[in-house]
């Protein structure tokens, strides 16, 4: 019994902290910002290796062009496995879908960024505060441009 209470208490703690980023329901419908693909012998890899394609919502688009990203703007980094096959390079089985969403309050910590990690099958949300702190640490790099790595093109 002691047990069971403890592991709920854990999970209500995981849910409490990494819980406030939503799934990103419909975001293929948004703009597509870039892709990119990562192979074997990139410092990343390990942890994002394979195809990947960003996405914005209306709000995070104005961001892009401001420079400064208001509450409500959600960013996608859609992740797939790499498929070199014939010559060609295609999408092959989604990895998982990585958010930063913009709610001020809610992530004090981390300027303001939510950042998540969803299950591709399950779309639960993976990370705790300890990884999103991750998160931001490399984000920080990009301070000036409010911690976002890519930039809009026409
Ligand atoms: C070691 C550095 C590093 C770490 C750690 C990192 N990122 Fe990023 N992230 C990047 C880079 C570089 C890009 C730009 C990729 C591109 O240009 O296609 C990026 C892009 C993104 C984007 C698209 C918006 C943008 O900034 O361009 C999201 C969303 C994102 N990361 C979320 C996360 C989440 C969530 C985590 C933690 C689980 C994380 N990142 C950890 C380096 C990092």
């Amino acid at each position: 019994m002691k047990a069971l209470l403890f592991a709920l208490a854990a999970s209500l703690a995981f849910s409490a902290q990494a819980g406030d980023v939503a799934y990103p329901d419909g975001f293929r419908d948004w703009n597509h910002v870039k892709s990119m693909i990562l192979n074997k012998g990139h410092p990343l890899y390990d942890a994002v290796g394979g195809m990947h394609h960003i996405y914005a919502n209306k709000k995070a688009m104005a961001g892009y062009k401001t420079g400064k990203f208001a509450d409500g703007s959600v960013l996608v980094f859609d992740l797939f496995e790499a498929v070199d096959k014939d010559n060609a390079v295609s999408e092959g089985n989604r990895k998982a879908v990585v958010v930063m969403a913009k709610n001020a309050k809610a992530h004090k910590e981390t300027a303001g960024w939510g950042y998540q990690v969803f299950d591709a099958k399950t779309r639960k949300a993976t990370i705790d505060a300890k990884g999103q702190a991750d998160c931001h640490t490399c984000h920080v790099a990009q301070k000036d441009k409010d911690f976002v790595f890519s930039a809009w093109r026409d």
